[in-house]
């Protein structure tokens, strides 16, 4: 399994350099956390994707760990910094690294899971920035008192959070995100349980480009987004059903599902540069690429200064 190249602009595969630049997409340089599926399992079953006792949905652990590596060294290939937390054995699903904070110019804004089984990945998290997000310009921790489950249900452009409600994480924590980091925080309600956190359903891919699935809204949330993105690429069923909006976008590079066809065209149209990975066995559980990854924003002006090593995370 690799990366994959199409027609045209195509995809990079790790370490290769584009040949045919889209001068009018520039990529930014990011910094992401990211959880081993060491204990990765279907134990569980707290979305409609996950079936503990059907031998056909259960994960190769191996295989997992396989598909996440291609992903963590896409990033690096991409030129990104990728930093690990350590896996704990009994947490299943904290290689979702997404759901564990938002975390928006330096200040982190924790989880509050929904399922009782998730419960104590955010603790977790909140104790890695607590150790390491100094050094990564991080200044601040946050717990909310309402259910949310980090960038999973709250995506972040420079002006406003897009935040997901309906199944996982409560409107009073986007009041709460909203008042943390000063930013328009948009309410978009979800009603396919499939698409039961934001980041399912909807990719944003630089400051003035989403893409997104229409019919995982009510009518009034769809309204509100062909509003703010008249322009917005619309991702069609099939898309949307091989988590294909669960993607990673650094405004020029967008690393999302191979299986997600339709969309990878799209993009490509629009002048971005899909970068495809396979990550069918994390789909078992519901997740995708964007479930494993979560960035990292700095405050505003923070520079980094070169560390010497890291504690709880590796490479
Ligand atoms: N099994 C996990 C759950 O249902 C999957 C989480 C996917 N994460 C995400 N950011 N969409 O909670």
């Amino acid at each position: 399994m690799s990366a994959h190249t199409f027609a045209g602009r195509g995809s990079l595969v790790p370490g290769q350099r584009p040949s045919d630049p889209a001068p009018d997409r520039a990529a930014t340089h990011r910094h992401y956390l990211m959880c081993p599926p060491t204990y990765f399992a279907i134990a569980y079953a707290i979305n409609p994707w996950m079936h503990p006792d059907d031998p056909d949905g259960a994960v190769d652990t191996d295989r997992a760990m396989a598909q996440w590596e291609e992903l963590r060294r896409t990033y690096v290939a991409l030129g990104h910094e990728v930093s690990l937390i350590d896996p704990a054995p009994g947490l299943p699903d904290m290689v979702f690294a997404a759901n564990g904070a938002v975390v928006v110019d330096g200040k982190v804004f924790g989880s509050r899971f929904r399922h009782v089984e998730r419960l104590p990945e955010a603790v977790r998290y909140v104790e890695w920035f607590k150790t390491n997000g100094m050094r990564h310009g991080v200044r601040d921790t946050y717990l909310p008192l309402a259910l949310a489950e980090g960038e999973g249900d709250f995506l972040t452009t420079s002006s406003r959070i897009l935040a997901g409600t309906g199944f996982r994480t409560d409107r009073e924590a986007h009041r709460e995100l909203a008042e943390l980091v000063g930013r328009p925080v948009v309410s978009l309600e979800l009603v396919d349980p499939r698409l039961y956190h934001l980041d399912t359903a909807l990719a944003i891919l630089d400051d003035e480009t989403i893409a997104y699935f229409p019919r995982a809204f009510t009518p009034e949330s769809q309204e509100l987004l062909r509003g703010m993105y008249p322009d917005a690429i619309l991702a069609d069923h099939a898309d949307a059903m091989v988590l294909g909006l669960n993607a990673v976008s650094d405004g020029r590079h967008v690393v999302l599902p191979v299986q997600a066809a339709g969309l990878i065209r799209q993009l490509t149209d629009r002048g971005f540069e899909p970068v495809t990975v396979d990550v069918s066995e994390l789909r078992k559980s519901g997740g995708g690429p964007k479930c494993c990854t979560l960035e990292i924003r700095p405050s505003a002006g923070w520079t980094p200064t070169p560390a010497p090593d890291e504690d709880g995370s590796r490479g």
